[in-house]
């Protein structure tokens, strides 16, 4: 995964061909349009403090929350090629980082940053838990399998499934929240993906696990068929990046789908100050805020997980049908 994603000059994320919008491969919700991000800023201005953005993609996140406010504007991304893509796009309002600041304060943003996090693929066998690994097979490429060992045994074990079982345990994103939890001296960490709490995570009925392919729009799970020429992503166990942030001394401040942050955030107000009766102008927004708050669609698979110190509580996003006690 790791490979296919940013092997230099080979990985998806590293190559040139675009990847975000219309022409792309998938639609993040800053892409739809800027209904997301100006909603957003109503919590981040409530913050107050620098922003540090993980992962931006093609700037249009960091676009819109700069045109709802002068925030003093860092990214740390790991795509020379998207950096580029993010620098053309804002110029002199952002400013970009060679690697993780030694102290950070104020608000770390990460959207659909931690699905695109390589994770390691398991089996739990009859005769014990297989990591899963990639060989060749003729001309292409199959899975193998080999004793898992070390830390992932041990996150394995800890899990209760029933064999025969596949799934994925990011020790990736748990090792990035350790890292960011030490740094974090004071203020909130949004992780906003899409993922569940380990209950349902490793349910029964999700005995395939998560990975998954993106390629035009369309989603799959054969992970060898495009190696490096499409997206492919896991769901976020978010128990796990909860626990995570907590071993590092942070305290678990808000988890909620990105329906109810958003609406709690007032999606309602930002879309109320378009003109509704100017049809041509609201009907894309209308249709955007369909699309982020449907149960069908982004509203109930994406959560938003507030992991920070130092904070006034209750943040915006959470006040009302927080569901931290699932984590
Ligand atoms: C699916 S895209 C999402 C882009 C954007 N946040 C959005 O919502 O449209 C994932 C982004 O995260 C970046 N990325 C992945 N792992 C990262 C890491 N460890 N640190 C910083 N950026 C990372 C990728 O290069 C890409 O820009």
């Amino acid at each position: 995964m790791e490979l296919a994603l940013y092997e230099p000059a080979l990985g998806y994320y590293v190559a040139a061909k675009p990847k975000f919008g219309a022409a792309g491969d998938f639609v993040t919700a800053p892409e739809l349009g800027s209904l997301f991000g100006r909603t957003l800023a109503r919590q981040i201005e409530a913050l107050r403090g620098p922003v540090l953005e993980f992962g931006a993609g093609s700037g249009a996140l960091a676009a819109t929350l700069l045109s709802q406010h002068d925030f003093d504007y860092r990214i740390l991304e790991i795509s020379p090629q998207l950096q580029a893509r993010q620098q053309a796009r804002l110029g002199d309002r952002a400013q970009w980082l060679e690697r993780l600041p030694e102290r950070i304060r104020g608000v770390v943003i990460a959207n659909e940053v931690v699905d695109a996090m390589p994770v390691h693929a398991v089996a739990w066998r009859e005769d014990g838990i297989m990591e899963r690994g990639v060989s060749l097979s003729g001309d292409g490429l199959a899975w193998s399998e080999r004793p898992a060992a070390g830390e992932l045994l041990d996150e394995a074990q800890k899990l209760e499934v029933v064999a025969p079982y596949e799934s994925e345990i990011g020790l990736v994103a748990r090792a990035w929240m350790r890292e960011l939890a030490a740094r974090l001296e004071q203020g909130v960490m949004f992780v906003i993906d899409y993922g569940f709490p380990r209950r349902e995570y490793y349910h029964p009925q999700r005995g395939a696990g998560t990975l998954m392919c993106h390629h035009r729009h369309r989603a799959h799970a054969d992970v060898f068929a495009h190696p490096g020429e499409e997206d492919l992503t896991a769901h976020v166990d978010f128990t796990a990046l909860a626990s995570a942030a907590v071993e590092g001394g942070l305290d678990v401040l808000g988890y909620t789908t990105q329906a109810q942050f958003l609406v709690n955030c007032g999606i309602t107000e930002v879309l109320g100050e378009a003109n509704a009766e100017n049809a041509l102008h609201y009907a894309p927004l209308a249709a955007e805020a369909q699309k982020l708050l449907s149960p069908a669609e982004m509203g109930e698979l994406f959560k938003v997980l507030a992991v920070g110190r130092g904070v006034e509580l209750p943040l915006k996003g959470f006040v009302s049908g927080d569901r931290a006690h699932t984590l």
